[in-house]
């Protein structure tokens, strides 16, 4: 896979990627390979958050990370080795394949010492951001769409000078596991939003409309996330600061285009697999014969 091109000038220049997490959902995979590294087919998932970052323009990749999880850094760094190796034996394309990675972009990092939370990881990341809009993106929502995620906010973002939170409606036996906003549509997919709050207990959820991991934030979002209190599971929550920021400056919500993969769970991770190798012409074929063969198997 190439390193994608930004298709327009860019309109942010910076991303966080809290990439802290211990991963326990998917020991013992994990155990010694940080979560963000495991694949879809071949690819880690954290590649395709990078990948989608530099589609949208963006140039430097803020990686907050912890303990035991360099293997990350090292991913887009370049390879000697193994480079020099495969020159040596002629395979040009998986040379190619493999530079692409570390031209993609610079990537920072920032270690976040105590898991305090997602709003306390982001706020990691300020010194490297200073004070300028900035996104997030959460490694476990793969976005899946022609037009990056993450660009469809920062679109939305300069149009309207507010912090830009992506939303996708979800059933009601899901809002418990989500930020959850609630608001007025105030154009095509933008909605204003009044109220956002993080994992409400069933039955209690403002609305449908669950945050999945984009937003593009001003740098006002720092000083609120310092006085933060924890929130939900005694953590510092990124939702509890954005609800102060809705009422300091306006916040807004974006149904975004494209097909969502939560890859931090077992099942949506088996999805994306399946889902990025149907992409692949090379792969569509035998997948999808096997795939009949299972579910006829499956049949009574
Ligand atoms: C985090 C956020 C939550 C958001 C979700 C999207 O939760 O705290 O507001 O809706 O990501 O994936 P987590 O899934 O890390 O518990």
């Amino acid at each position: 896979m190439s390193a994608p091109t930004p298709k327009t000038e860019p309109l942010l220049r910076k991303c966080v990627i809290p990439a802290a997490g211990l991963g326990t959902r998917f020991l013992p995979a994990t155990k010694a390979i940080p979560k963000e590294m495991l694949p879809i087919v071949d690819t880690p998932t954290l590649q395709y958050i990078v990948q989608e970052a530099v589609s949208a323009g963006i140039t430097d990749v803020i990686l907050i990370s912890g303990r035991g999880k360099e293997s990350m850094i090292d991913h887009f760094d370049l390879a000697v080795e193994l480079e020099a190796t495969l020159k040596a034996r002629g395979k040009e394309e998986e040379f190619r394949k493999l530079r692409a990675i570390s031209d993609m972009v610079t990537v920072l990092s920032v270690r976040q010492k105590e898991p305090l939370g997602l709003g306390h990881a982001v706020l990691c990341a300020r010194g490297l951001v200073g004070n300028e809009p900035f996104g997030v993106m959460l490694g476990d929502d793969m976005i899946d769409s022609e037009d990056p995620g993450i660009r469809q906010l920062a679109r939305v973002f300069h149009q309207y000078k507010q912090g830009v939170v992506a939303l996708m409606e979800v059933p009601d036996s899901e809002t418990h596991l989500y930020g959850i906003a609630a608001g007025k549509e105030i154009a095509d997919g933008v909605i204003q939003i009044d109220r956002i709050v993080e994992k409400p207990k069933r039955g209690t959820a403002p609305s449908n409309l669950a945050v999945i991991g984009r937003y593009v934030l001003p740098p006002d979002i720092f000083g609120i996330l310092e006085n933060q209190p924890p929130g939900v599971g005694g953590e510092i929550q990124l939702t509890d600061g954005l609800a102060t920021l809705q009422k300091q400056q306006g916040l807004l919500g974006y149904r975004f285009k494209g097909l969502r993969y939560d890859a931090g769970d077992k099942v949506g991770y088996l999805k994306a697999n399946i889902a990025y190798a149907l992409k692949r012409p090379e792969l569509r074929g035998p997948l999808l014969e096997w795939l009949g063969e299972i579910v006829k198997a499956e049949k009574p």
